[in-house]
């Protein structure tokens, strides 16, 4: 069975169909990157896939369970993380914090705020660990809001994998990254990849990312997908240069 089973998902704005008739399944752990040009329906995509925004017709099977009309929080209860395009941490707490949050959605009910310091300490610890994988330890304490951008969306993606979600969903990790920042990005993402027990679907505009981190390649044109299949192949496809290589901007 897919993890992930998306069917004729569809998403308007009056006449205009953002996303039309997307049809996607995704297996345990797979990873999968999402290209197109811009306004291609990538963000309007995983906004339905993760119960961000109500799809207009279509429905997503969750490991055999119909969450279509389900909610973000829904979603997040039954493993399913997502970063956003533009950053979505909280600047004014610590990164440590940030991060703990992300531990503590992943708890749930099981974790008691003024149940004990030994519950808040292995909720540190385990944030601390995310911090410490994707090269953050230094800056656990300081506000998440003074760190430099990239380290922003890093810290983002620590807080996403905190919850050990079943299907992480990353827009766009590397934007705004300078070129050093894209390629130590790339190289946490891959150490993650190989271990990691969850499913990832990435947006990325820069294709040398998803050359190096997808086994597998959706491209997304004018709300439709035009291709779906192994990386390598899908890059060589003839419409795929035409939509989307060929007119980069
Ligand atoms: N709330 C909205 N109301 C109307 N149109 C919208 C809305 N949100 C998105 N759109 C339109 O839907 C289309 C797809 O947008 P979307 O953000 O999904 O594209 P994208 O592929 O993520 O683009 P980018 O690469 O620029 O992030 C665009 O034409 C956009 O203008
Ligand atoms: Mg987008």
């Amino acid at each position: 069975m897919s993890l992930l089973s998306c069917r004729g998902l569809t998403r308007a704005w009056g006449a205009f169909r953002a996303v039309d008739g997307v049809d996607l399944e995704l297996a345990e752990r797979e990873i999968c990157a999402v290209i197109g040009p811009n306004g291609a329906g990538k963000s309007t995509l995983f906004a339905m896939i993760a119960g961000n925004l109500r799809k207009t017709s279509g429905t997503v099977h969750l490991a055999g369970e119909d969450v279509s009309a389900l909610p973000a929080h829904a979603m997040a209860a039954r493993g399913v993380a997502r970063s956003f395009q533009i950053t979505a941490i909280c600047p004014e707490l610590t990164a440590l914090e940030n991060v703990r949050l992300g531990v503590q959605a992943r708890e749930g009910l099981r974790w008691q705020p003024l149940g004990g310091r030994a519950a808040m300490r292995r909720g540190e610890e385990a944030a601390m660990g995310w911090l410490e994988r994707l090269g953050l330890a230094g800056q656990a304490r300081l506000p998440a809001g003074e760190l430099a951008h990239g380290d922003q969306r890093l810290l983002e993606v620590a807080v996403a994998l905190a919850q050990r979600p079943r299907l992480l969903i990353l827009d766009e990790p590397t934007q705004g990254m300078s070129q050093g920042e894209t390629r130590r990005t790339v190289a946490l993402l891959r150490g993650i990849m190989a271990e990691a027990e969850t499913a990832i679907l990435l947006v990325e505009h820069d294709l040398e990312v998803v050359f190096e981190l997808a086994p597998r390649l959706i491209v997304l044109h004018r709300g439709r997908k035009i291709a779906d299949g192994p990386t390598a192949q899908v890059r060589a496809d003839a419409a795929v240069q035409e939509a989307y290589l060929g007119g980069l901007d």
